[in-house]
């Protein structure tokens, strides 16, 4: 028995990922009862102690305040833009009669010429056709590439890094013909168009490839001093912000093109996407719609409480994806002087939507309603109703003014009930 001891150990060690975080599923707690009193950080309180009263005294004061405690604890600070320099982008393709004439398509290619090392992203872009007005837009990563999220079979196929797949559609980490519409099913492009609105996409591995190493043939090693980072210090941006970062740049693109109105852009993601769509929200004010779709822990779910994934598993599985002061919390969530209801409070007083899914525990979906929740401090001073209700919501019945919230039936998704709540936020808060 001694002889498989190390064996063992060894294995618990090099078990990082998706594999460590699925393994982790069954065995993290689950019940409400064995949660630990805890207490939140003040979101009203500036760092010198003074009480913040008004909407100007968060504004000026408080939350780049706490918008500079996201970047030292938790996701790094985005490099500011003299480090990139020059962005570059060039329309590749237009397809006027997408979707049976629905829609006009375009592909835009970003990069920057002052970085080649980085290979750039592309952006998918539809566009209604026959409404005569510039349309509001949805803008989102995707996990599968622009391919995976049209069905139309022109597309052009990914051939970047691809994390492997549960129906073995990628092969050797990169995209086969069989991924066609695989994600197609999260982008309901079609009934999405129909209701007026744009969608624009980019693959996130486009800007990083989600693996520890990723970073090596991403944007992160090409902006950093060297060209080739090697050791990411305390407050340096993770994979989050380099692909938050992505978002921002398609707004870039989105305001130079005549077919969308860019003073409407709603940003979403699911999961990890849903984490980045929350980040990309915080940083960038042209965003004044945020979406996050079952973005769980390290996205809109509350750190403290220890329900589902945890600060020490995300860490451990991914630590790419923060800054590496975020791992020093794990299981030491009470020193970390940021808790998810202050990213929430980072979108006021812009509309926000936190979505849960019921057997989607993992992610611990009382704990994202909570954020939403006790960021309503902050709408308050600015006058705004938040999710309106003081308790998480039954199954399948959508809350919020300000602040919207859904708890539905199912797992973890997006599918066509996400959407028409979207859809509906989105049309009331863009006044169409
Ligand atoms: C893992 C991870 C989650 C993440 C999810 C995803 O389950 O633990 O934090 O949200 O992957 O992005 O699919």
């Amino acid at each position: 028995m001694q002889l498989h001891f190390p064996a063992l150990l060894m294995c618990s060690t090099l078990l990082i990922g998706e594999d460590f975080a699925e393994a982790q599923q069954r065995t993290a707690n689950y019940d409400e009862a064995k949660i630990a009193a805890y207490t939140l950080p003040p979101l009203l309180q500036s760092a010198d102690g003074t009480s913040i009263q008004t909407a100007e005294a968060w504004s000026q004061k408080r939350r780049p305040e706490v918008l500079a405690l996201f970047e030292q604890h938790v996701f790094g600070k985005t490099p500011a833009p003299s480090t990139w320099g020059k962005v570059v982008f060039k329309v590749t393709g237009i397809q006027k009669e997408a979707l049976g004439g629905l829609a006009t398509r375009k592909f835009i290619q970003v990069t920057l010429p002052e970085h080649p090392n980085w290979q750039g992203l592309e952006i998918m872009l539809y566009t209604p056709n026959g409404s005569g007005r510039p349309a509001p837009c949805f803008v989102g990563p995707s996990f599968g590439g622009n391919h995976a999220v049209s069905p139309e079979p022109d597309v052009p196929l990914s051939t970047r890094w691809m994390r492997p797949s549960k129906d073995k559609h990628i092969v050797d980490n990169r995209a086969t013909e069989a991924s066609r519409g695989n994600e197609s099913s999260r982008w309901p492009l079609e009934m999405i168009l129909r209701e007026g609105f744009a969608v624009a996409t980019y693959y996130y591995g486009d800007v990083e490839p989600d693996h520890a190493e990723g970073w090596k043939e991403g944007l992160r090693a090409a902006l950093s001093p060297q060209g080739t980072h090697t050791v990411w210090q305390n407050g340096d941006w993770g994979a989050i912000g380099a692909w938050a970062w992505g978002l921002s740049r398609i707004a870039d693109y989105l305001e130079t093109d005549a077919d969308v109105d860019a003073k409407h852009l709603a940003v979403i993601g699911h999961s990890r996407l849903g984490k980045t769509s929350l980040w990309a929200g915080a940083q960038d004010s042209r965003f004044d719609v945020i979406i996050s779709n079952n973005s769980g822990e390290g996205g809109a779910a509350l750190m403290r409480r220890n329900f589902g994934e945890t600060t020490a598993i995300i860490t451990k599985a991914f630590p790419h994806w923060f800054t590496p002061t975020y791992t020093t919390y794990a299981g030491n969530e009470a020193a970390c002087p940021i808790d998810k209801h202050m990213l929430i409070a980072l979108a006021a007083p812009r509309p926000i939507y936190i979505a849960s899914a019921v057997e989607d525990q993992w992610a611990d979906p009382k704990g994202e309603f909570l954020s939403g929740l006790h960021a309503q401090p902050v709408y308050d001073l600015f006058g705004k109703k938040g999710v309106g209700v003081p308790e998480q919501p039954g199954i399948d019945q959508p809350v919020g003014d300000t602040v919207g919230y859904h708890l539905r039936t199912g797992k973890h998704d997006v599918i066509d009930y996400d959407w028409q709540q979207y859809l509906k936020f989105a049309a009331r808060h863009f006044g169409r």
